[in-house]
Order: C-alpha cells, then structure tokens, then sequence
C-alpha cells in the first residue's frame, strides 16, 4: 500500500511539473514575449516568391510585412505598396503570407515581418534570388584552322549569380580552361579559355563548354567542332607481295589530308602511264590486268591540296615465274616460304604415310590376304581363306 501511494505522489508531482512549465509556456506565448516566425526564401529570377510570417498567440495585432528598402508592402491586408508583382496570399491574426511574382535579381534581401505590439517585435528573412546563367558562347575559332596555329576558344555565359562554373569536354574528356569570373551589375560573367595548336588529330574534334549552376535543371553546352586543314599524305598499297608475269595488281594511292587531296595523278618513271590497255587507272587506284616484264619501273602518285603537294612511289619489279628463286635478295622471301612449303609437306608426308601404312595394313590382312601369291585378283581371294598367319606378317612389316 505503502509503494502505491509513493507511485501516486510521483505521478501527482510529475503531473503538476508538467502543468506548471504549460502554463509558464503559455502565459509566455499569450503575452508580450513572442516573436513573429519567418523563413529565407530562395527563388529562381522570374519566378514567384512566397513570403509567410506567423505568430502562434495573437491578441488582435496586425502584422506587416516591408522591404529590404523598408518600405511597408503590406501592413495586415492592406496594400501598401504600388507593385503589381506583390499580392496578397493570406492575411489573418496568425499569418501574413504575401507573393513577389517575376522576381529581379533587385529584389533580393532581408525582407521584415513586424508584429505590432507595444514593443514591435521584428524578425528578419532573407529573399535569395538566383540569377540564371545565358546560354554559353564560344568565340575564338576562324573555320577553318591550318595545322599548327594556335588558337584559342573562349567561352562566356553572363547573367549568374552565384556565378556558375563552367568547364570544357574535349570530345567527352574534361580539360582544364583558365577562368575568369567579372561581377557585372548583381550578377557574374564567366569566361574560360583554352589555347593550344592544332594539328591533324583535332580535325572533326568537338569541343564543348559546360556551364553548370543550380537554377539549371542540366547543364547549358556549347559545343564546337574544329576543322583542322592540312598539308596530304600518300601512301601506295599494293595487292601483290611477288608480282609475276601474267598477274593482276592492283596499286591504290591511299591519301589523308583535309581537304582531300584530290584529284590522284599516276605516272611512271617520270612520264606518262604507257597507253596499254592492260592498265586502268579509276581515281586512286591503278590496275594492271596481265603483268608484264615490260611493266617494270616506278609508279608515283601524286595529289595537292592548297596547303600542299604530296607524292609516294612504287618500284614494280615484274618477276619471271619461271626464274623465281634465282634473283636477287627478294628471293630470300621465296626462299623462306618454300623452304617452309617443303617443311609442312614433308611433315605431312610423313604423318600421312603411317597414317596409310597402318590402313594399308589391315586393307592387306583383309583384301589381300594371298594376294602376293597369287597371279590375280580372283586367285588372290580364293587364296585368301586360311592364310591369317601370312597376312599378319605383312601387317606389322608395314607398320
Ligand atoms: C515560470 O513560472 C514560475 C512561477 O510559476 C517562475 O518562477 C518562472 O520564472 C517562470 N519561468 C519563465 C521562463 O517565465
Ligand atoms: C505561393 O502560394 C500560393 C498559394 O498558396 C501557391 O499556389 C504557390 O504555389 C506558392 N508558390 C511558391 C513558389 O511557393
Ligand atoms: C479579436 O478580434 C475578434 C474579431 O475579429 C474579436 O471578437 C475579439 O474580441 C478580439 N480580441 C481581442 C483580445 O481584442
Ligand atoms: C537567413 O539568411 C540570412 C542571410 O543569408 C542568414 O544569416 C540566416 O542565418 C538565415 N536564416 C535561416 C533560418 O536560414
Ligand atoms: C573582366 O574585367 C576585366 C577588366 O575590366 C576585363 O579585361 C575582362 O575582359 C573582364 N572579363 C570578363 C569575363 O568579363
Ligand atoms: C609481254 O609483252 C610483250 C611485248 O608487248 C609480249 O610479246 C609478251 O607476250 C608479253 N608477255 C606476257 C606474259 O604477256
Ligand atoms: C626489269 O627490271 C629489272 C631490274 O630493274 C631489269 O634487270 C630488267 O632488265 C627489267 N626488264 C625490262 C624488260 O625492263
């Protein structure tokens, strides 16, 4: 018994404390002490921005709303302030909340919720406006570039605040620009730079600018494709490694170059292609239908474009297929091939000839059981019964 009631007075003292500490709280709130409640507001340049002020207890007290300018916008529901941007969103004993429609970037500040007891009790909130970046521009690049200038691409955006950063994507590779940030008015200008010498591998290359900034759901790119020109460079393929009379080759002049060298002019030893009909030439490439000994000599080909000439050679020796293996050090080569032609058959020969001796083993103790003594075939296979012991002799001769 003597517990429960313990139990009881705890709960009882507990139970007042907590009702004590509510009524301090609520004599607290119900009179002079409490301060309206607001909060910052960031807002997106253009955009709406609602501004709530609150106050829990109110005694019949209007509140008022003004701004950083201290100039009351709206004192209760009542409009203070000529602006059509700014209305009224709710007004009662316990909320002042008002709209700023297409915000500027001057709009920006601390706004002040003032509740009008006696003192006024003031409390302070901060409009962020967000100033969103232009669309990145780069600049710089004279289309097209020769090989070996430098340039320079500059990317600008304006109109950031914060400023925004920006970056620049050789193809989808981040490289790193200078930057330069210049406060204009509230807002920033960017600007980052990239200078380097172009050569032929930055032909077709895209760089782009990035800018990124919070008010921007993705990022804002610019993107420029460089065109790089430069002087030609040809190569002669050809189809034949040990071109024989008879034959058919095939020469092509592969160029590189921007623009394409063009057009591809052949010659051989220094003067014209011989007009035979053995010989077409259909742009870059040359044929030779049926090789002949006369073909000997070298084949050029030749192409420009306006930053230059360039030529590649080739010296056709004809070979006669029935000296082959005789001449010059080419004929190493030949050498080697057949040398390793003869190697595998040799190899196979052998590997094949037991292969076939074990088969034509057993083909002997099958068919031709007798066959050696008997003057034919039909001899041989009346011979054949009985005659195992001699048959497998053969066999393991063979093997
Ligand atoms: C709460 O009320 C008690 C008396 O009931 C008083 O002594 C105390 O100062 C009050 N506290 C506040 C914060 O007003
Ligand atoms: C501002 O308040 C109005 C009315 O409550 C609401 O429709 C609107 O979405 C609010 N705007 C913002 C930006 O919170
Ligand atoms: C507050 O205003 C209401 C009407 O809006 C009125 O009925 C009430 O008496 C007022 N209270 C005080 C404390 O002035
Ligand atoms: C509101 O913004 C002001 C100014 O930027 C800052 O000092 C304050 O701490 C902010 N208050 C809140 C509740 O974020
Ligand atoms: C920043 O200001 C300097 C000096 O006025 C100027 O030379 C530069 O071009 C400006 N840069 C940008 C990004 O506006
Ligand atoms: C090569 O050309 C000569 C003269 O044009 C001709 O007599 C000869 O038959 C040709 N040889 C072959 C393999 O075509
Ligand atoms: C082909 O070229 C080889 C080597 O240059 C030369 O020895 C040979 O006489 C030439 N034959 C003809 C028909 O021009």
């Amino acid at each position: 018994m003597i517990v429960q009631q313990r139990v009881v007075f705890v709960l009882l003292g507990l139970w007042s404390s907590v009702f004590k500490v509510n009524g301090n709280k609520s004599k607290v709130k119900g009179g002079q002490g409490q301060f309206p409640t607001t909060q910052n507001v960031t807002v997106v340049e253009g955009g709406t921005a609602n501004m709530t002020c609150r106050v829990e207890y109110n005694d019949n007290t209007s509140l008022q709303w003004s701004n950083p300018a201290q100039q009351t916008l709206f004192f209760g529901d009542k409009k203070a302030l000529r602006d059509n941007r700014i209305e009224l969103i709710r007004a009662s004993w316990q909320e002042l909340t008002i709209s700023v429609s297409d915000v500027t970037l001057g709009d920006e500040g601390l706004y002040t919720c003032s509740l009008f007891t006696m003192p006024i009790k003031i409390t302070k909130a901060y409009l962020t406006v967000l100033g969103v970046p232009e669309r990145p521009e780069i600049i710089g690049f004279t289309k097209p570039a020769m090989e070996g200038d430098l340039i320079t691409l500059t990317c600008t955006s304006a109109g950031s605040k914060p400023a925004a950063t920006i970056r620049w994507f050789r193809n989808d590779k981040e490289v790193q620009g200078t930057k330069e940030v210049n406060a204009t008015g509230k807002s920033f200008t960017v600007r980052s730079s990239l200078q380097f010498e172009v050569d032929r591998r930055d032909d077709g290359v895209a760089y782009t600018c990035s800018v990124e900034h919070q008010a921007l759901d993705k990022p804002y790119l610019t993107t420029e494709v460089l065109q790089v020109h430069y002087a030609p460079h040809l190569e002669i393929t050809h189809s034949l490694i040990i071109p024989q009379e008879g034959q058919y080759l095939k020469l092509e002049c592969v160029s590189i170059g921007n623009p394409i060298p063009e057009p591809v002019l052949w010659s051989k030893d220094g003067g014209e292609l011989p007009d035979v009909e053995r010989m077409i030439v259909e742009g870059r490439e040359l044929t030779i239908t049926t090789l002949n000994k006369t073909d000997n000599g070298t084949y050029r080909c030749e192409a420009s474009n306006h930053l230059g000439t360039s030529r590649a050679e080739y010296v056709l020796f004809v070979y006669d297929p029935n000296a082959l293996g005789q001449v010059g050090p080419d004929h190493a080569l030949v050498g080697g091939v057949v040398a390793v032609v003869v190697f595998i058959t040799l190899c196979l020969t052998i590997v094949l000839g037991r292969y076939l001796a074990r088969h034509k083993g057993t083909y002997l103790t099958h068919e031709a059981k007798g066959a050696d003594d008997a003057p034919d075939a039909d001899t041989a296979i009346i011979n054949a019964e009985g005659n195992h012991v001699h048959a497998e002799e053969k066999k393991e001769y063979f093997i």
